[in-house]
């Protein structure tokens, strides 16, 4: 006994743990079954900073049985570790199992560790998910005028705050929830997987993402993001299962993510007519690298149709896309405002797409009828380059707005292989301005060929982001918890 609690000593744990321990050695003499061991794990990974406190959820009374709920051991946990920001910071370990658990708040400086086994499993009992107030960008929740449901993990106001784990699971059964939807029976609009609002220095990172509600991971009016190895899997038929959505933040990073979903792999955005102009929040400063997608609906990259606080400076590289409806889709609307400007797109390869590009000025989806019809939007400064696709059925449907074109179009060096039932007119061009260099087939008469020698004349940014100098630190802990 003697020899174990000097060794505990030497561990650095906190006084929950210490706590637990003892109701656990104590209650153990008695009822030999249900004797809790202690177990001793190590955490190794890349995170943006390192934490000196850790917990286990099991040290909060956390069940991985798939049956009890989990919410109020997350909280605790989590309000617990709160008091140590200012002391290094702290991380929750989620350890193999199944936790079912409602909505749950981050805190700052905090780091949620998954276990590789360990299955969060979203509550399907609605008073585990309380109403927030709609965004104010959009003035409205996308699913129903009132409120939305808080996402599972969500976190609002923060600094510093990691999702990670090794390529653990979040599962958030979101069959119940699309039910709903098609019968329109929600009064609120579907929970998001992850979400964090008003926050800086976020890292996600390292997990499988399954059956979201709604949107996947959804970063808004936040910056200094990474969100790196994930992989999204929901049904291609599910409603809205966006995979990630960069809105109204600047300097993000998005890599190395693997996407299956319902809707677009990736959508930026920042805000919907009136609300979204009136807020004036954009995005900016994205990088999307090494995104592999499957959505044979929806698009790899979608810029909007949300986008009336701005998007600009969007660099993508290293895309792949197969089944995907298009490859990049660009959707305004009159009344939208805003802009889409400084788009550099290069090396997609591309696999059976109904469009290559796509870029539409009439998606007149709108929060509501107080938009103002003279809020035109301004797209210009669009770049694609080094382009493989293979069995397209249209080349691109390039479509402005009449006295509102959309300009400064650059296309080159791309060969679109088209299908066997390709579309007789592979380019449908209107309301636009722009060039090509190398484009096969030959595009549309509004985007003229320069030439071979103009093949490099898309001018593409040499420099890198901010987010691209930010590395990450290799984080050990030894820690030790009541094991299950
Ligand atoms: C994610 O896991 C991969 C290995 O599977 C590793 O190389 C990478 O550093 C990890 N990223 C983070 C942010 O932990
Ligand atoms: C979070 O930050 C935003 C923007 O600074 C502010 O308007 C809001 O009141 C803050 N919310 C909370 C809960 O502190
Ligand atoms: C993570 O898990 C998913 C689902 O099992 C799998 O498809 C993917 O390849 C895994 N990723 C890594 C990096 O192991
Ligand atoms: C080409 O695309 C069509 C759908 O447009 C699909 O049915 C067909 O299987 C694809 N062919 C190949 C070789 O991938
Ligand atoms: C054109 O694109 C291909 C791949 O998409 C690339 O290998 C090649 O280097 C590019 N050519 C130029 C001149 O950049």
């Amino acid at each position: 006994m003697e020899f174990l609690w000097k060794t505990l000593m030497r561990i650095h744990v906190i006084r929950t743990f210490f706590a637990l321990l003892l109701v656990a050695l104590l209650s153990s003499e008695g009822v030999e079954s249900r004797k809790a061991k202690v177990v001793t794990t190590s955490l190794e990974y890349n995170a943006i900073n390192c934490r000196a406190h850790s917990a286990s959820l099991t040290d909060f009374g956390g069940v991985g049985d798939g049956k009890a709920s989990n919410t109020k051991a997350f909280q605790s946990a989590i309000s617990h570790l709160s008091q140590y920001a200012s002391e290094g910071g702290s991380q929750l370990y989620v350890p193999a199992g199944k936790w079912l658990t409602g909505s749950f708040s981050l805190t700052s400086h905090f780091t949620l560790y998954l276990d590789k086994d360990a299955v969060l499993l979203a509550s399907q009992d609605i008073t585990e998910w309380p109403v927030l107030e709609p965004l104010p960008s959009y003035g409205r929740g996308r699913d129903a005028p009132a409120g939305r449901f808080t996402s599972l993990i969500f976190g609002t106001n923060l600094t510093d705050v990691i999702v990670t784990g090794e390529n653990g699971t979040i599962d958030g059964q979101g069959e119940f929830w699309w039910q709903q939807f098609h019968r329109k029976k929600l009064k609120y609009t579907r929970p998001y997987l992850i979400e964090l609002m008003f926050s800086d220095n976020i890292q996600i990172s390292n997990l499988t993402l399954l059956n979201s509600p709604s949107w996947n991971v959804h970063p808004v009016y936040s910056s200094n993001i990474i969100v790196q190895g994930i992989t999204i899997f929901a049904p291609v038929t599910s409603p809205n299962t966006d995979g990630i959505n960069p809105d109204s933040c600047t300097n993000v990073r998005i890599e190395d993510c693997y996407i299956v979903s319902g809707d677009d792999c990736v959508a930026v955005k920042s805000g919907w007519d009136e609300y979204g102009i009136k807020f004036g929040w954009p995005t900016k400063q994205l990088m999307i690298r090494r995104l592999t997608c499957i959505s044979p609906y929806s698009a790899t990259i979608a810029l909007g149709s949300e986008m009336s606080g701005g998007i600009q400076d969007v660099r993508a590289e290293d895309i792949t896309a197969i089944q995907t409806e298009s490859g990049v889709r660009i959707k305004t609307a009159v009344g939208r405002g805003g802009y889409v400007k400084d788009i550099y797109v290069k090396r997609m390869t591309l696999h059976t797409m109904k469009w290559a590009f796509k870029m539409t000025g009439d998606y007149n989806s709108h929060a509501d009828s107080h938009y103002d019809p003279n809020a035109l939007p301004e797209i210009k400064n669009i770049n694609y380059r080094d382009v493989v696709a293979e069995n397209v059925t249209i080349a691109a449907r390039f479509q402005g707005i009449s006295n509102d074109p959309f300009t400064g179009i650059c296309i080159a060096n791309v060969t679109l292989r088209m299908a066997a039932k390709a579309k007789k007119q592979p380019w449908t061009c209107t309301d636009i301005e722009g060039m090509t260099s190398g484009v096969t087939p030959p595009p549309c008469g509004l985007l003229p060929d320069q030439g071979p020698e103009k093949i490099t004349a898309c001018d593409f940014p040499a420099d890198s982001l901010p987010i691209d100098m930010l590395e990450l630190k290799k984080c050990t802990t030894t820690m030790t918890f009541v094991g299950v």
